[in-house]
């Protein structure tokens, strides 16, 4: 381990340590990656609060989940070992999961310091929970306008890419998402996948993700079913909005989309669905083309509208139903279609934006 990198076990002892003393210990968790004066004011600030300092920061994968690919800038060896060398901070710890609250757990401050991003509503209520068990104060520090790591980087990259950038939700296997990401692999899209959301903790589409090495995250719906909670609608927004793309692809995401999430990104949202609309719209829409006795099927890439599936249509694919054929037999073959439709798609509705920009 880096020796710029506390063991929170021993922060913890320290921390007794402190007390005994009738010193309290201040607790912060952030990223920190390429430090700024923002930084230097806020950490300055949060040791003012008590005694001494503990800054818990976001290990590389957690740092890539939340920020994007490119980062962290500098991994957490090296963001250690710039917050040591600051007089404000006494202690670095490095946690590894989406929130500090195990790490919170353990140390147990008494003091819990966080920028002027969060207000007291958008804390992590698990967190608030355990602080106020602790009997810990929480302080929410103002942060220096104008100053961030996410402001400096795009200073540094004024060169506008040409890659069409999105954020793909989904609430199952991700075959399609496997498809987009091949199809930009293979050089037939010119996209930038930032950000893969579900639903579903334990969604193959997240697996699938970060197995290549991009940003994947489930986030909470808020209820069982079919809808979103608004707040839950306002945290995909957010989280959406964070990685600065341009489309989001919903690839099998089962949750309506509405609310916060779809005014914010309006006319930029896109559906696959497994039935050639306007017929069938809805659950199963194969097995409901079976049923009715078609004998043509397939998929349609749609822009998503509060109503559901029926959007103007971007794209289909067509196929004929063969005599006896069985449902799984059926979107076995409408999935092949929609694996080739999805991604030549995206790249045309892309292309139309950028010439209408
Ligand atoms: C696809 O059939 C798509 O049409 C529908 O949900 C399914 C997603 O499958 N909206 P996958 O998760 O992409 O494999």
């Amino acid at each position: 381990m880096s020796p710029f990198l506390s063991d929170p076990a021993e922060v913890a002892a320290w921390r007794d340590e402190l007390e005994r003393e009738n010193k309290r210990l201040v607790f912060t968790n952030g990223c920190f990656d390429l430090l700024h004066p923002g930084h230097i004011r806020y950490l300055n600030e949060a040791r003012r609060r008590g005694d001494a300092l503990v800054v818990a920061i976001n290990g590389d994968e957690s740092v890539r989940a939340i920020k994007g690919p490119g980062r962290p800038i500098l991994g957490e060896a090296e963001r250690a070992e710039m917050l040591c060398a600051l007089r404000a901070v006494d202690r670095v710890v490095v946690f590894h999961e989406m929130t500090a609250l195990e790490c919170l757990r353990q140390i147990r401050p008494h003091v819990y310091a966080k920028g002027g991003d969060y207000r007291p509503e958008t804390l992590q209520p698990e967190e608030q929970a355990l602080l106020r068990q602790l009997g810990a104060e929480t302080v929410i520090l103002s942060l220096v306008k104008g100053h961030s790591t996410s402001e400096l980087v795009k200073r540094m990259s004024p060169l506008k890419s040409d890659k069409v950038k999105l954020a793909v939700l989904g609430s199952g296997t991700g075959s399609n998402f496997e498809a987009i990401a091949e199809a930009v692999l293979a050089g037939n899209l010119q996209a930038e996948i930032r950000l893969v959301l579900a639903d579903v903790p334990d969604a193959g589409i997240l697996e699938k993700a970060r197995r290549r090495g991009l940003p994947a995250m489930f986030l909470d719906p808020g209820r069982p079913g079919f809808r979103l909670t608004p707040s839950a609608c306002k945290n995909y927004a957010d989280r959406i909005k964070a990685s600065e793309v341009d489309l989001v692809i919903l690839a099998g995401f089962m949750r309506k989309v509405e609310g916060e999430l779809l005014e914010s990104f309006a006319g930029r949202i896109l559906n696959i669905h497994p039935s050639l609309l306007p017929k069938f719209p809805g659950k199963d829409a194969w097995k409901q083309a079976l049923a009715a006795g078609e004998t043509e099927a397939g998929c349609t890439v749609h822009v998503v509208t509060e109503e559901i599936d029926a959007g103007p249509v971007l794209g289909q694919s067509r196929l004929e139903i063969r005599p006896g054929e069985t449902e799984s037999e059926l979107i076995g073959r409408i999935h092949l279609l929609e694996h080739e439709l999805y991604p030549r798609v995206i790249g045309e509705f892309a292309a139309k934006l950028a010439r209408e920009a």
